[in-house]
């Protein structure tokens, strides 16, 4: 049975991997990918990006863990033959081995990440990727500043566990045989076409998450008024690829 949350909260990641991936695109195409034939997706949520992986470079096995049960029924719910849908990493079948690891805006959410890191390290081939990623909130910026829903993302953002990751990870990586091969910096922004309706529908899911869904009416008639009058918007998160020697 999954909540109302956990829908907004799918709904949610759909509509982020629609509006990042053309972003995100160029981490694919730099070496270790194309080749890549078993893969791990770790805090995989409703599988969206799996399976826009999977349509666009067919042929590999993707190993996706996802703790939170509904989440996980959501992820099982679009699983295929080759996306394996598991809700611990202990549960991945102790042969296997990864030549690419992806954690994508996990990371941020978990307390122990020595325990991931331990596990990638160790079931990763020699040569085998991580691709993390993850957020770098000081690439976020509006005109005008919508108030109540920044308000309302604060909140979201508040039951993150560490949001800023980016310098810490090269090192506690390092420590696990990981070295960091290409980094870069993020940012969507509504100028883009294929953005369009999609960042108001995103961000009008974020405040849901924040605060609560239906929304408050103050937030809900401010964000509509907001993006009647064509405003800028822009968020980021950053990239890191690292290699397994
Ligand atoms: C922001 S979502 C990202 C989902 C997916 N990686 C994507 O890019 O669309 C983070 C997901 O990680 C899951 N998660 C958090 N901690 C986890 C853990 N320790 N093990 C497995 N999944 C975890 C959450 O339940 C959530 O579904």
């Amino acid at each position: 049975m999954v909540t109302s949350r956990t829908a907004v909260y799918s709904d949610m990641l759909t509509l982020q991997t629609k509006l990042q991936f053309p972003f995100e695109r160029h981490f694919f195409s730099l070496p270790g990918w194309a080749e890549a034939r078993t893969v791990l997706d770790f805090g995989c949520g409703n599988i969206a990006y799996a399976t826009l992986l999977d349509d666009l470079f067919p042929g590999k096995q993707f190993f996706c863990v996802e703790a939170d049960s509904e989440m996980r029924e959501v992820a099982v719910r679009r699983s295929r033959p080759n996306l394996h849908v598991v809700g611990q990493l202990d549960e991945i079948p102790s042969d296997v081995r990864f030549d690419f690891n992806l954690l994508r805006l996990v990371l941020l959410h978990v307390a122990e990440r020595e325990a991931v890191y331990k596990f990638v390290s160790a079931r990763s081939e020699i040569g085998a990727k991580l691709l993390i990623f993850d957020a770098e909130d000081d690439l976020l910026a509006f005109d005008p500043q919508p108030r109540e829903f920044v308000s309302a993302l604060r909140a979201l953002r508040a039951q993150s566990k560490n949001r800023a990751l980016r310098p810490l990870l090269p090192n506690e990586l390092d420590a696990y045989g990981f070295t960091l091969q290409y980094e870069d910096s993020i940012v969507v922004n509504n100028s883009f076409p294929h953005a369009g309706e999609d960042l108001f529908k995103y961000m009008y899911r974020t405040a849901e998450l924040g605060v609560g869904s239906p929304l408050p009416e103050v937030i809900h008639r401010e964000l509509i008024e907001w993006w009647m009058g064509s405003p800028y918007v822009q968020y980021g998160f950053f990239g890191q690829l690292y290699e397994r020697s």
